[in-house]
């Protein structure tokens, strides 16, 4: 998995209208996270609508590794047969998460704490990408890890034979760092405290409680802080897991983007800490509604419907709001260069080591295909061209990063000319049904060689 096969072009063109209904996969951040509790609790943990992406995928199989029994039935239901928290066996060769920066750092946190040895790696992307704000943290449970430069993969983790617990402010904002810290913790003794100046995602939380851990959080002036008491007795859970609003975010800005479009996205994921592009959207003018909603296993759920929105205005994307939709703005970027006038983009450094830089992935795109874009090291902007007005034409890198991938082909569907993807072969990774469920709502995408 770490090795790459051939690059796969592919070509959007300009599509249209985007109608229909589009059934977007499984949370990737909730169904890592099911597959990791579930191997930490004794007894059966079923899964329904895990997203059986590559990324999730490589996280089922190292859960395997580690002892758990991870199992698929024929009607796509998931079932994993935990080992107790503290009770992973020593895998017995490398464990390869491929492009996975979730799999690969809760991972690490949730065998920190028991005395095993544990080698990973990865592709090209996820080997560039800095481990020590992960190894860090868990040294000071008493793991010990031997990697390359910053920590960069193959590195190898020894994990505490007697950890303690520890108390920790989060030096970034990450929730991989914060849930490989508490995904730590639960096999430490006593309170293991995570302080987290700004909120980010918190399905680890929601999701440890449901498995039955004694779990608090506390808004305090230092931020939000998470204790949790090591040691509980993990409850195996039945989970159902809501669609993915990160991938969600596609056909809906497509939508937008593109001219005589109405899509309906059901069953979406909506917690607060994952929502922020939709609020984003509608401040710029999107036509967007939210309809039936609901909650579901612990998480609200809503159905979205995007409809083409000719008078978007770009806006200052409050800062505050970057944790929400980190992962989306690389596709509010698109939408942006649709929109009249300046998007301002402030407070992402974090954007800098995803998958790719992305602002640097994204600046160069754009400029290719007729926008214009400025950046510093924490900021970008975007300054829009109107409905219909960017140019395209233009072949462009995904730099392993499927959410790059994606975007490029969302600004391929509105643009004058096509946009082309130099490889879209990671788009696998996270939205394995992205081109068959676009061309199904009307989009125009053409592998170079078909
Ligand atoms: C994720 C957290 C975010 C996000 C990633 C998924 C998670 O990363 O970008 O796609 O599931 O915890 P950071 O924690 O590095 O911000």
């Amino acid at each position: 998995m770490s090795g790459h096969g051939p690059a796969q072009p592919l070509t959007a063109t300009k599509s249209g209208p985007l109608t229909g209904t589009a059934q977007v996969p499984g949370d990737k951040s909730i169904s890592h996270r099911s597959l990791i509790l579930g191997a930490l609790s004794v007894g059966e943990t079923r899964v329904r609508g895990l997203l059986e992406g590559d990324d999730v995928l490589a996280t089922a199989a190292a859960m395997r590794t580690f002892g758990a029994d991870v199992t698929r039935s024929e009607e796509g239901e998931w079932s994993v047969h935990g080992v107790g928290t503290g009770g992973f066996a020593e895998p017995e060769d490398v464990i390869d998460c491929g492009n996975a920066g979730t799999g690969v750092r809760l991972i690490m946190g949730a065998m920190a704490t028991t005395p095993i040895a544990a080698t990973f790696t990865g592709d090209a992307s996820l080997r560039s990408r800095p481990m020590a704000r992960i190894t860090d943290p868990l040294a000071l449970f008493g793991a010990a890890a031997y990697g390359r430069a910053k920590g960069r993969l193959p590195l190898t983790m020894i994990g505490a034979a007697n950890p303690v617990p520890v108390r920790y402010t989060l030096p970034v904002p990450s929730a991989q760092v914060k849930s490989a810290i508490l995904l730590a913790g639960l096999n430490a003794p006593g309170e293991t405290v995570v302080i987290e100046p700004e909120a980010t995602r918190d399905h680890t939380e929601r999701m440890l409680k449901g498995f039955g851990a004694a779990l608090t959080v506390e808004d305090t002036p230092e931020g939000r802080v998470i204790t949790l008491t090591g040691q509980p007795e993990f409850k195996p859970q039945s989970i159902d897991v809501p669609r993915d609003p990160s991938s969600a975010a596609f056909p809906v800005c497509a939508a937008l983007i593109t001219e005589g479009s109405d899509v309906l996205v059901p069953n979406i994921g909506l917690n607060p800490t994952r929502a922020g592009l939709f609020q984003t959207l509608r401040d710029m003018g999107a036509d967007l509604t939210f309809e039936n909603e609901r909650e579901e296993s612990g998480e609200p759920v809503a159905d979205i419907r995007a409809r083409f929105s000719p008078d978007m205005q770009g806006i200052e994307v409050p800062p505050e709001r970057a944790a929400s939709m980190i992962d989306e703005y690389p596709i509010l970027s698109v939408v942006a260069a649709f929109a009249e006038g300046q998007t301002m983009m402030r407070g992402v450094k974090e954007l800098r080591v995803k998958e790719s830089d992305r602002i640097d992935a994204m600046a160069r795109g754009l400029r290719a295909n007729g926008v214009t874009v400025d950046e510093g090291e924490d900021w970008w902007s975007v300054t829009g061209r109107g409905p219909g007005g960017v140019p395209g034409g233009a072949r462009v890198e995904a730099r392993l990063d499927h959410r790059i991938a994606m975007s490029f082909l969302c600004l391929g569907m509105a643009a004058e000319s096509g946009v082309t993807v130099d490889d879209a072969s990671p788009i696998a990774t996270s939205f394995p049904v992205f081109q068959p469920l676009m061309e199904t709502l009307g989009a125009s995408l053409r592998a170079e060689n078909a």
